[in-house]
């Protein structure tokens, strides 16, 4: 067996990963909580071949860009070197939604890739290992291994910083409704913001306080509480943007529409509809609800002229192999 396919999809962040106490290893300054992001997914297929003398990235059906492919080469040396395979690898993958556009395709990429990568080395890990792995390739890779609502521990080493499931996905019905403003490529991606976070004032208070509001959100997807959950939930996205406009260099990932729609997203609320926003590193507005309310929210988002397009997510399963031989 050398060949294997994996699925995993992207997730979105309550409580946000913004800032490394380790860069090299990918050790959040901040434990942080989300849910995967079901109908969205990158596939990937790794056939390990010891006949290449180099690995080869196929994205999205084209050669991968240079960054790319490098960044997948030092992820397959890390599980090389922890499964002493020696050889390399034909890597297809491809993504059913827009790379790079505050959809956190690094996510899903880096954790159907190492699951993908592990499985054709004929291995197998624990799901705690999987997603340390993953981890590695993208901090937020980790969370898309387990199933449902995550929590990813911050830790001191490599082995304790792991993802697992909080609440099964079928706890409680949000959907995500994206509303997508801009589907850029974003031109600042996370790997340097996470290395400027500390160059903001604003950073030791936002990690400071994370751990009380990954209490608040998890106590509040305990008792399916919206309210209390649109209110960490929001203020956790706006702790994680004022960090970004204020380091140096700023980083400003809002544009003027993701500020209307958050401004809508506030007055749907008021008006009873159980709905709130996040925002990752890009302009498009994240808007989560309750399942009940997901026809509604959309109706009011669809009649706005500044979004692109809207794509609706319910909560998504682990990282999985779909294929290997
Ligand atoms: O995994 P990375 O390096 O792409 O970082 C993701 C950071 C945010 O999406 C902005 C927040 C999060 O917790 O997902």
């Amino acid at each position: 067996m050398n060949t294997a396919t994996a699925r995993a999809h992207p997730n979105i962040a309550f409580i946000k990963y913004w800032g490394n106490r380790d860069h090299e290893l990918r050790l959040p300054s901040n434990s942080s909580v989300s849910m995967n992001l079901s109908g969205l997914f990158t596939e990937t297929t790794v056939t390990w071949d010891p006949a290449l003398n180099h690995d080869r990235l196929t994205m999205n059906g084209m050669e991968a860009q240079h960054d790319a492919t490098n960044r997948v080469v030092r992820h397959l040396d890390a599980i090389r070197n922890r499964f002493n395979i020696h050889a390399h690898a034909i890597i297809t993958t491809q993504n059913n939604f827009p790379t790079g556009a505050g959809i956190a395709s690094s996510a899903s990429a880096f954790a159907a890739l190492t699951v993908a990568a592990i499985a054709a080395s004929g291995q197998t890990v624990s799901e705690r290992e999987a997603s340390t792995l993953a981890r590695l390739g993208s901090g937020s890779a980790s969370r898309s291994i387990p199933s449902g609502y995550v929590e990813w521990h911050a830790a001191d080493t490599h082995e304790d910083s792991f993802a697992e499931t909080a609440f099964p996905l079928d706890h409680w019905h949000l959907t995500d409704i994206i509303a997508v403003i801009s589907k850029a490529h974003k031109a600042t991606g996370s790997t340097d913001g996470h290395a400027s976070a500390k160059t903001s004032d604003l950073q030791a208070a936002r990690v400071a306080g994370a751990e009380e509001r990954l209490k608040r959100v998890k106590a509040a997807i305990a008792q399916r509480d919206f309210p209390s959950f649109a209110t960490v939930v929001e203020h956790d996205s706006n702790l994680m943007h004022a960090v970004m406009m204020t380091s140096q260099p700023p980083l400003f990932y809002w544009l003027p529409a993701s500020l209307a729609l958050m401004a809508r997203v506030r007055q749907l609320r008021a008006d009873g509809l159980r709905v709130c926003y996040t925002l990752d590193a890009g302009p498009n507005v994240h808007c989560i609800c309750v399942r009940d309310d997901a026809k509604a929210v959309r109706q009011a988002l669809e009649n706005l002229s500044i979004t692109e397009d809207l794509i609706v997510a319910e909560v998504g399963e682990g990282a999985q192999i779909i294929s290997s031989a």
